[in-house]
């Protein structure tokens, strides 16, 4: 599946991501800066904050109570838009993802 991540400068990184694949891993392996993953994954750390574009609002799955928690330990300010992008796994359903990758 394509993602397309949008930089606070107003460029865009796109990838091809194999399915399964969560949506920090495929930064990190993509160099799309902002998005650190220092815990790995494991919904330990909100360094992998991003915001879901508009068009892609509620399809990327519902947050559990952990991640929604998180989410209020993020550097850049929370919205209704903010996910924690190793919990949005790469599936058929994402193809053309966009992603916004916040100023911190
Ligand atoms: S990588 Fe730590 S919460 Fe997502």
């Amino acid at each position: 599946m394509k993602v397309t991540w949008k930089l606070p400068d107003g460029s865009e990184i796109s990838a091809d991501v194999a399915e399964g694949t969560n949506m920090m891993e495929a930064a990190v392996a993509n160099n799309v800066p902002n998005v650190i993953g220092e815990c790995g994954g494991n919904l330990a750390c909100a360094t992998c904050h991003v915001y879901v574009d508009d068009a892609w609002a509620g399809k990327t799955g519902e947050q559990d109570d952990f991640e929604d928690a998180m989410l209020d330990a993020t550097e850049a300010p929370r919205e209704d838009r903010s996910r924690l992008s190793c919990q949005i796994v790469a599936s058929d359903g994402l193809d053309g993802l966009v992603l916004i990758v916040p100023e911190a």
